[in-house]
């Protein structure tokens, strides 16, 4: 299987050059990058007046809360978690999940995300889901066991059921990663199991940390020391982490973050939404940390569209910071492109020969995209998910000018409506 894709503005490689050539896939791999390719291919597709860019890597999100979306807003944090979402959770049967995770999946495809990084439960569906779709995820159970013996055994088999699953069903675009949900919902007990079979499995792990300041306040006054301090003195750190938030954040944590080689996913929205705060991007960036970005759930967003989060992170800091120069745009597109693939340790998240062909195509022949004088500042501040058009994973087309080919969007829609109708009630 071969496509060519002739005529476009490419951004090539780690320093986002945007040149006009041609790309040659072949099977799962970008082969040729060049002015002028006039092999033949199974696909050809012409991106005239059209943008080919890295595909998005949503390092932070729960797929599944799509269910939840516009279900309860402007609240909170702890009042949002224990008084609407966690209720509704309860009640979320396997059906539930199943059709919300295809659900956000297919918003993702076609809104240009290629990868994303979940934790939620009843993952096997999500997996079924990602299969059925075509799509990149990394997929975690998130475990809870508030210091009790006997959940902690519960969360446990549940997260060795996952990865089993996973296993066995061999896709080679679905990977297990370990999701304990947070230094304040989970026991030491259960982050030091996490860490060792961590290692022991090579599969890596995905946490909330430091998200808002009672967090922060509640583990100082439980363990004497700060969330990183605390994690770093179980021996959890490592560069297979990937920490969703990091909003509050001392110097000294930052200084761990960097040299233990940890992933920080930004959710500027999410943050702004359920006012935690905001991430001190500039100190981390100083400090070496690589900064992925993320949506969160949709329950928090309230979408999973890459494009917009990426204009979010771009004003908020320089609101923020009264510093327009702040979270510049290729800051900011590496955030939602090769810092996940470095994040994940995944060949992809950048347009070169021999990387993953995990690429999207933006229609620039519409009104807001023209003069094309920046294709970067338009993909940052002009563009939204909308205007991606056509969405490429592991060199297969999952969407073609607009239409998904892997997945029944009407039925998808029918079936959220469908399986949500009880649960609010
Ligand atoms: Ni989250």
């Amino acid at each position: 299987m071969s496509i060519l894709i002739k005529n476009g503005h490419i951004i090539y490689g780690e320093n986002l050059e945007v040149i006009k050539a041609d790309i040659l896939i072949e099977g799962n791999k970008i082969v040729e990058v060049a002015r002028s390719i006039s092999r033949s291919a199974d696909t050809v597709i012409d991106a005239k007046g059209k943008v080919i860019s890295p595909g998005f890597i949503n390092a932070h999100t729960h797929s599944p809360m799509t269910i939840l979306r516009g279900l309860a807003d402007d609240l909170p944090l702890m009042d949002w978690l224990q008084n609407h979402v966690w209720p509704i959770e309860k009640r979320l049967t396997s059906k539930h999940i199943y059709w919300g995770g295809l659900l956000g999946i297919l918003e993702m495809i076609k809104g240009g995300t290629t990868t994303f990084v979940d934790m939620y439960f009843h993952m096997e569906e999500v997996a079924k889901a990602v299969e059925n779709a075509g799509m990149r995820a990394y997929l975690s159970y998130g475990m809870v066991d508030l210091g009790d013996e006997e959940k902690r055994n519960a969360e446990i088999e549940e997260t060795l059921r996952l990865l089993d699953f996973i296993k066995k069903l061999g896709s080679p675009r679905i990977e297990f990663l370990f999701g304990p949900h947070a230094p304040y919902t989970c026991s030491p007990e259960l982050l030091k199991w996490v860490r060792e079979k961590a290692t022991e499995t090579g599969r890596m792990i995905t946490i909330h940390l430091n998200e808002t300041k009672n967090e922060v306040r509640s583990i100082k006054e439980k363990y004497g020391m700060t969330p990183v301090e605390f994690l770093d003195d179980l021996g959890f750190l490592g560069d297979d982490v990937i920490a969703a938030h990091g909003v509050w954040l001392s110097d000294e944590e930052i200084e761990i973050l960097a040299r233990k080689g940890v992933t920080i996913v930004h959710n500027p929205a999410s943050n702004m939404k359920l006012a935690s705060g905001v991430m001190p991007l500039e100190r981390l960036l100083k400090a070496g940390v690589n900064i992925a970005l993320g949506t969160d759930g949709s329950a928090s967003n309230n979408n999973l569209d890459m494009l917009e989060e990426m204009k979010i992170a771009a004003l908020l800091h320089k609101v923020h910071n009264l510093n327009p120069t702040v979270a510049d745009v290729r800051t900011v597109f590496k955030m939602a492109t090769q810092n996940g693939a470095k994040a994940l340790h995944l060949n992809a998240g950048v347009i070169r020969e021999g990387a993953l062909a995990d690429l999207v195509i933006v229609d620039f022949n519409r009104p807001h995209l023209r003069p094309i004088n920046g294709v970067i500042s338009h993909l940052v501040y002009s563009a939204n998910g909308n205007d991606v058009e056509t969405t490429i994973v592991d060199g297969k087309i999952l969407m073609l000018d607009g239409e998904v080919l892997t997945l029944d969007e009407e039925k998808i829609l029918g079936k959220a409506e469908e399986v949500v109708k009880k649960l609010a009630g």
